[in-house]
């Protein structure tokens, strides 16, 4: 069986976007990344000096800013482009600018909002893989197939620290362990739409796992029958 739509959720760093652009690469489903959105909604904000308290500013801002994810438009490594009025982001929402405020942004219930209606609306059409935080629980709680990516701390730690190094971008592996605590706590903390497995979700743990050992579990999963 093909399922219509496949929501995989998890902490920072537990590989969803790598796993979930493979499974839609070998499936030829749509991939969205939806913590793209919540960043580039992150970086208009400090683009425009509004401060990551002021909710309703925050609210207006993402409203107001186009945000557009499509496929690769440099072959840089990118595994999409994601434009913000018309703008290549792709690269400057990965800033440790964005990761230092992006979970206060996402807090706000208004910024949500904005962001589901706009992530349903993509879903409508089917064949799509989404990734996020609250994708199987708020967004497509009826989506077919439901994975919870997940790996301890410091392996998700290790893992961020190798792909910023891979980029040129070298940060202190303890330093990224306190930004990705940080970063659960709050996710995980919230009011609205918090980090969580949905019931149904089949949870997958990739500490010591391959890349290619993951999707393969993954995959098992999504398209057994
Ligand atoms: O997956 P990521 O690290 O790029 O996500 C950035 C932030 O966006 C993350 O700290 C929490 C937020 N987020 C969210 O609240 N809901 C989602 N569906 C996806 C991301």
């Amino acid at each position: 069986m093909t399922p219509r739509t496949i929501a995989i959720d998890g902490p920072a760093g537990a590989g969803k976007s790598t796993i979930g652009a493979l499974v839609a690469e070998r499936l030829g489903y749509l991939f969205l990344d939806t913590g793209a959105m919540y960043r580039a909604v992150a970086l208009a904000a400090l683009r425009r000096g509004v401060d990551a308290d002021d909710g309703d500013r925050l609210a207006a801002l993402a409203r107001e800013v186009r945000i557009a994810i499509g496929p690769p438009t440099v072959r840089d490594g990118r595994a999409y482009t994601v434009l913000l009025d018309g703008d290549d982001v792709t690269w400057a929402i990965r800033d440790a600018g964005v990761d230092a405020v992006v979970s206060q942004v996402a807090r706000i219930p208004a910024v949500r909002d904005a962001m589901v209606a706009q992530q349903r609306a993509l879903a409508e059409r089917g064949r799509v893989v989404m990734v996020g935080r609250d994708i199987g629980t708020v967004v497509l709680p009826g989506a077919e197939r439901k994975i919870y990516l997940t790996a301890s701390a410091a392996e998700r730690a290790k893992r961020r620290e190798e792909e910023l190094r891979a980029r040129g971008d070298v940060r202190g592996r303890s330093d990224l362990l306190d930004e990705i605590l940080r970063r659960d706590r709050i996710d995980s903390e919230r009011a609205v739409a918090p980090l969580r497995a949905a019931d149904d979700a089949v949870l997958v743990r990739t500490d010591g796992l391959s890349v290619g050992q993951a999707l393969e579990r993954v995959l098992a999963i999504v398209t057994r029958s």
